[in-house]
């Protein structure tokens, strides 16, 4: 999977993608990043990127032509490409458009300014996210945010490729809480079942886990999940267990 960053800062991506998993993943030529300094597309003297708002008022705007012109750019290079605005006023990026993103071949993100972006920018884009209900200072946390999520879904991004259809959200739940050595830490123990060696009985302790904190911690969550015959004995009893 390619992945372009437009941005006016691209030294921000320069550590983040070359630690870790992103890291193993470029070495293994699974992903390809293309980072794009919009300033570079900017035609006056200055490689003026921002300006002043029409009709005034604070802060910077981040300029039209030198957007439209490293699109334009990344296109005749690339071909076929999504591209997409990072912005407070988009849809609330999740889990499921993860999965969408990571099935697009050829994926751009491009990071508006915190103040703001020209209106005309949204024409030229294909799709608009936000990550929260929350101000950055910048769409390029964000890009780093959105890179992260879909690109762990990649085919053969992760060793195992079991793994992520089994995390927090996938399935609808959060994840059920996991322990390591040693099985007593200052009074703490790791539950006796996880050291049982009964494969059946750690999956349902797991999923019941899955399920209560999903209701106690996210009862949102609870909204769209759809519960197996299973699922419903096990609520009843979470909902007892807290009277
Ligand atoms: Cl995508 N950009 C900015 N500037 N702030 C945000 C955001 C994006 N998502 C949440 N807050």
């Amino acid at each position: 999977m390619i992945f372009t960053i437009l941005t006016l800062f691209p030294g921000i991506f320069e550590s983040p993608l070359n630690e870790s998993l992103i890291k193993k993943a470029r070495e293994k030529g699974l992903l390809e990043f293309n980072i794009v300094n919009i300033r570079a597309f900017a035609a006056d003297i200055h490689h003026t990127a921002d300006d002043a708002p029409f009709g005034g008022g604070a802060g910077m705007v981040m300029k039209v032509e030198p957007v439209h012109y490293a699109i334009e750019q990344v296109r005749k290079e690339r071909g076929s490409t999504h591209f997409v605005l990072l912005t407070p006023h988009g849809r609330r990026f999740d889990q499921e458009s993860a999965a969408g993103f990571s099935r697009i071949p050829h994926l751009a993100l491009l990071c508006g300014r915190y103040e703001g972006v020209d209106e005309r920018i949204h024409s030229l884009v294909d799709d608009e996210v936000s990550i929260g209900d929350y101000v950055l200072s910048g769409g390029e946390t964000a890009a780093l945010v959105v890179v992260d999520a879909v690109c762990r879904l990649v085919p053969g991004v992760l060793g195992n490729e079991a793994s992520p259809a089994d995390e927090s959200f996938s399935r609808g739940l959060l994840e059920y809480p996991q322990y390591t050595r040693p099985r007593e830490f200052m009074g703490m123990q790791v539950p006796e079942t996880l050291l049982s060696g009964n494969h059946e009985e750690i999956r349902r302790w797991r999923r019941k886990e899955s399920l209560r904190r999903t209701i106690l911690r996210r009862p949102d969550l609870m909204e769209r999940f759809q519960p197996t015959r299973e699922d419903e004995i096990m609520m009843r009893q979470i909902l007892e267990e807290i009277e």
